[in-house]
């Protein structure tokens, strides 16, 4: 047998890549920024600045409207935009991926639409515990108006899913499955394949939170069979207010349109109206043109570097903060997965997280501090809500020495 040659994952040069992000470069407090907040939104690389500048300054024009020839570029400026979202999560077809605000609009679309069409009273729907509030609000709001239950899929100590407690959860009252792939405040990455395959077993549709995954892992719809995936632009080094929501065919022609106006439409009359096609049945309105084809600059920016590579320097920098951070005495690790990707939770002694929050602050690092949106999540630690630090592949081994040093001060000032 001949031995196949192993190539290496190319190795980043993190110091030449921050270059690109001109934030990194601006000091806070006439000291660098140490910026440790990328579940909460990452920066943004020169390429998308100017992808946005070159849009607003070149060819800004409605879309889907006009002959002329801005609307037509800036159409097929956004319609190649989508082509570059269906590519790099590898969907099926171009249709099945719907330009959203992001992912809590995203997550409302599925719930209403869904929830409308098939959610009867004493179905169910299964969420988990560690769920951001906009993978709960949005069904508990469904769930309410259609008679429907929400169960919850516990977790344990670690901050990981109760699997066992899953399996008697599935049950053939569920319509429908929606979980997070990687938990924004605890750092968990969730077992998502076996999740879906289970639910698929027993003919139950699953929805991704993927919000904090899509800038940290490989995505593959079609391999994971996920029926919806749900991200924002923003946290892949994108702008905001522009979000993904991918669905399969099957499902999102089935399911109603979510909001009424242009670009839904196919025909208007005062006794009834008839809906365009995919992708369009669910993109009433003029919708963020500039946000979605500075999307897809982010997403080649992305895809230049290599997800692959992103993904292997994060998981070394986190295992050094993990390590580095374990060794502060006082310190505990709130949510301790096997498994974790992005996040870091933690809480020092008896040190309030927002004031250590605010001496982090003042030495130019920027943690989140609170309960990050997941307040089931602190109720199930007792706890008001943690420090988090979230990092991206821009971020450096000596961001972690600072971030461990400005916690030693903390200490020295509150204890
Ligand atoms: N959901 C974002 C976060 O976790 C805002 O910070």
């Amino acid at each position: 047998m001949t031995k196949r040659a192993v190539i290496p994952d190319p190795v980043l040069d993190i110091e030449q890549i921050r270059k690109d992000f001109p934030l990194l470069q601006t000091p806070v407090y006439g000291k660098p920024l140490v910026y440790l907040d990328n579940a909460a939104t990452t920066q943004k690389p020169q390429v998308v600045l100017e992808s946005l500048y070159n849009y607003y300054t070149r060819y800004n024009s409605n879309v889907h409207r006009g002959v002329h020839f801005l609307s037509q570029q800036a159409t097929e400026a956004y319609e190649q935009a989508r082509k570059k979202v269906a590519g790099f999560i590898n969907a099926r077809h171009e249709h099945e991926i719907i330009f959203t605000k992001g992912t809590t609009n995203s997550i409302n679309l599925v719930a209403s639409s869904f929830g409308k069409k098939f959610l009867q009273p004493g179905d169910e729907v299964l969420i988990s515990a560690m769920e951001h509030h906009s993978n709960i609000v949005p069904w508990q709001m469904i769930c309410e108006e259609r008679g429907a239950a929400l169960k919850v899929i516990p977790i344990n100590e670690q901050g990981e899913l109760r699997m066992e407690a899953f399996d008697e959860l599935l049950t053939g009252k569920v319509k429908i499955v929606a979980v997070t792939y990687i938990s924004n405040s605890l750092g968990t990455v969730n077992p998502i394949a076996e999740i879906i395959n289970k639910a698929h077993a027993a003919g139950i549709p699953v929805l991704i939170d993927g919000a904090q995954a899509i800038q940290h892992v490989p995505i593959d719809v079609r391999e994971l069979d996920a029926d919806f995936f749900a991200f924002s632009g923003h946290k892949i080094y994108g702008p905001t207010g522009v979000g993904i929501l991918y669905g399969k065919e099957e499902w999102l022609n089935e399911m109603p349109p979510y909001e009424g106006g242009g670009d839904m439409i196919k025909n208007v009359t005062f006794a009834k109206t008839t809906y365009n096609e995919l992708p369009f049945k669910f993109e009433a309105g003029t919708p963020d043109i500039a946000g979605g084809i500075v999307l897809g600059t982010a997403l080649d920016y992305v895809q230049q570097i290599g997800i692959t590579a992103i993904r292997r320097a994060e998981e070394e920098l986190i295992q050094y903060a993990y390590n580095r951070l374990s060794a502060i005495s006082s310190l505990r690790f709130i949510g301790d997965a096997g498994h974790r990707s992005g996040a870091i939770s933690f809480l020092v002694g008896d040190i309030h997280p927002f004031d250590m929050g605010e001496i982090l602050d003042k030495q130019s690092i920027a943690v989140r501090t609170g309960h990050h949106c997941t307040q089931p999540v602190m109720d199930f630690f007792n706890i008001p809500g943690t420090v988090r630090a979230s990092f991206a592949f821009y971020n450096t081994r000596s961001e972690v020495d600072l971030l461990v040093e400005g916690i030693e001060k903390a200490k020295r000032m509150l204890m």
